[in-house]
């Protein structure tokens, strides 16, 4: 049985998320993020949260485009209005600890999986778009390991996040790396079909 509860559905979180998020890049990367969520859910034996873990993941980083400087902190005001509940903000929050302004630790092993595949999602669509396929589900994990290494690669996603993710949660990098990358091949496809849908 699920022992977490959002208090909002699907529908609804794409609804707010929307109406705090223009931008087609950052409904892209709710979307993904929700996604790897969910393979991870399954993935590690919590198939009975899968929702929650996605929607979570949808949601993360609903107040990012407007207030870059604030962020993690003005999402509690926002989720709140919207009716999320208290477990589902402090997983939202949890994911900028030590880099932005919130105080909320990653404890859950979702909060811990979002913080760590936050940023590595953006690195392996970044990895995705050198590819003549353009895609996620021909990528091998050791040209993975490669763009990871080369630190002038997608600079933006901080290795240093990643690696941290990977030790809160006990793992070696490679197997961050590889289940995060399996998540992105499996879902790739209905993750596109989403964006068509909500871009
Ligand atoms: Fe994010």
């Amino acid at each position: 049985m699920s022992t977490l509860t959002a208090n909002v559905t699907r529908d609804a979180a794409l609804k707010t998320l929307k109406q705090y998020n223009a931008e087609p890049f950052h409904i892209r990367h709710g979307l993904t993020v929700e996604a790897v969520m969910g393979w991870m859910a399954q993935e590690l034996g919590h198939g009975e949260d899968r929702e929650f873990w996605s929607l979570v993941g949808l949601m993360h980083d609903v107040d990012f485009e407007k207030w870059p400087e604030e962020h993690c902190v003005k999402a509690p005001a926002l989720l709140r209005e919207a009716g999320f509940s208290d477990a589902f903000i402090h997983a939202v929050c949890s994911h900028g600890w030590g880099m932005t302004g919130t105080d909320c630790k990653p404890e859950h092993q979702m909060e811990k999986v979002l913080f760590a595949c936050d940023e590595l999602t953006g690195l392996i669509g970044a990895a995705a778009l050198m590819r003549p396929s353009k895609s996620t589900k021909d990528m091998e994990l050791k040209s993975l390991k490669k763009k990871y290494k080369d630190k002038k690669f997608a600079a933006g996603c901080s290795r240093e996040c990643i690696a941290q993710g990977a030790e809160l949660l006990g793992w070696e990098l490679d197997e961050l790396l590889d289940k995060t990358l399996r998540a992105m091949a499996a879902t790739e496809d209905a993750v596109e079909a989403e964006v068509a849908a909500n871009t």
